[in-house]
Order: structure tokens, then C-alpha cells, then sequence
């Protein structure tokens, strides 16, 4: 199994999503997946211009000279997708919405009934990809992902790629509070491991394991006080009002 992976983190490996993420591919990996983790700060990726040469000057060809050309080379070899981005604005980062809107070239522009719905088909030879969301978002609530994740499950159904689940991480910065007290969250870090284990062996994940990444770290009033905290002491270290 081939998986591509999108870290959108612009914190990228010192971020929340890494956390998650890391153990996710590390448990993929030992489980016999070729990984390859592509970050999307390190890339430069123009936003698509809708020129739409790519559907009917230069078919599967982008006209744009950056790095997408490299990026959907390794799409075309991927079986699993991965798509990990923190919560931005209640969506997924832009620099990932922008890579997503360049994957026009891996679509058909004719379009056809699936399951009663108009769909684009995918270019021929390109393998139904599964896609994992990986994701984490500042707040305390699980609602949240909501919108992010009705936003990749659409994507799927119009990729026609298959969407396996979710990994989100709700309260993420409790993930660094509780590693700074010594006491980090292994039990949440081992179901990213399992998730991983579980989507190479099985092709699917189990919704218990997807919960315990999911589980609450500590009440909201402590994390919500917490974080206040935090905020006070950053604006009193940086002079702001
Ligand atoms: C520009 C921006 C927008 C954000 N929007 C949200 C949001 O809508 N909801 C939320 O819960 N957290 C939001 N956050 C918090 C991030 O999701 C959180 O800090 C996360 O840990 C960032 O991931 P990273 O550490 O991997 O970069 C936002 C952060 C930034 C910088």
C-alpha cells in the first residue's frame, strides 16, 4: 500500500497535526505501507487559474510550471490519501485547498450518472484512492471537524475515492500542555498507531479506535482556563495591551 500524505501545518513538524499524524504513518509503515509525507509549506502550488488547458489544450497537463506536476505524478501511484490539516477558519488550511483545486487533472471534463448524481470520472488508469482526514483543531468541542469533514467526505464522492475516516483531535494544544507536565497523551498517540496498523491490514479503520483519538483530555472550564492563561502570559511576554 502506497500512501501519499499532505501535512498543511504550517507549524509543520513542531504542529499538532505531526503529533497526530506522525504515529498514524509510523504504525502504517511498520505495518508494510510505503509512506511519503509531502508538506505543503515546503511546495510552491499556484492557484488553479480555470484556464482549463488541462482538460482541453494540454489534456492531464497543467499549463503552470510549479511543483503540482511533481504532486499529482505521486497521486497517480497512490493508493491511500492523506489529507491532515489543522481546523483554519473552520476549513481545512488554504495552502491544501489550493493543492486540491489543481487535481482538475486527474478528472475527465465529460461527466456521468453515479449513483444518480452528475460526477466527473476519473482519468484513465488512476486508482480509486482511499483518503484519510487527519486533523486538529484549537477549540474544545468535537463539532468543530463538522464542516471540514462534510467538505472531504464530498470531496471523495466527487474524486470517487473512497473516504476511510477520520482522525481528529479535538483541544489539541492539551496535547502540548500535557507533554510540558511529562505526562503526554500516550493512550491517544497508541490509537494513531493502531489507526494506521488497522487501515493497511484491514483497508478500513475501527470507529472505537477513531473515538479514542477523539477522547477528551480534560474538562472544558480547566482548558478553557488554561488556555486564557497562556493568552495572557503571550501578550505580557510580546508588550500587546
Ligand atoms: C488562522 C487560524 C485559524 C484557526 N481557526 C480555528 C477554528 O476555526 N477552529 C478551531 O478550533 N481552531 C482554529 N485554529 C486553531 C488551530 O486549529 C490549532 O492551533 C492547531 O493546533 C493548529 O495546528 P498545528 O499546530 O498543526 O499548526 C486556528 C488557528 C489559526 C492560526
Amino acid at each position: 500500500m502506497r500512501i501519499l500524505a499532505f501535512n498543511a501545518s504550517p507549524r509543520k513538524a513542531s504542529g499538532n497535526t505531526h503529533r497526530i499524524l506522525s504515529p498514524f504513518l509510523e504504525g502504517a509503515a511498520e505495518a508494510g505501507a510505503s509512506i511519503e509525507t509531502v508538506m505543503a509549506r515546503d511546495l510552491t502550488v499556484k492557484p488553479c487559474t480555470a484556464c482549463m488547458s488541462c482538460w482541453f489544450r494540454t489534456p492531464g497537463q497543467c499549463v503552470q510550471d510549479d511543483d503540482m506536476a511533481e504532486v499529482l505524478a505521486k497521486l497517480r501511484r497512490a493508493d491511500v490519501m492523506v489529507l491532515a490539516t489543522p481546523v483554519y477558519v473552520d476549513g481545512m488550511v488554504g495552502t491544501l485547498k489550493v493543492i486540491l483545486d489543481r487535481m482538475i487533472p486527474l478528472i475527465h471534463p465529460e461527466m456521468e450518472l453515479r449513483d444518480g448524481h452528475m460526477r466527473h470520472p476519473p482519468v484513465e488508469g488512476r486508482t480509486r484512492p482511499k483518503i484519510v482526514l487527519v486533523s486538529v483543531c484549537g477549540l474544545h468541542e468535537m463539532d468543530n471537524f463538522d464542516p471540514l469533514v462534510a467538505h472531504v467526505q464530498a470531496i471523495c464522492r466527487n474524486m470517487g475515492g473512497e473516504y476511510v475516516g477520520a482522525l481528529l483531535r479535538p483541544h489539541a494544544h492539551g496535547m502540548e500542555a500535557l507533554e510540558k507536565f511529562g505526562m503526554p497523551a500516550t493512550h491517544v498517540l497508541d490509537a494513531c498507531r493502531e489507526a494506521g496498523r488497522e487501515l493497511v491490514v484491514d483497508g478500513t479503520i475501527r470507529a472505537e479506535t477513531l473515538a479514542r483519538v477523539s477522547e477528551t483530555l480534560m474538562p472544558l472550564d480547566m482548558y478553557l482556563n488554561g488556555a486564557n492563561d497562556a493568552m495572557r502570559q503571550l501578550k505580557a511576554k510580546h508588550g500587546a495591551a
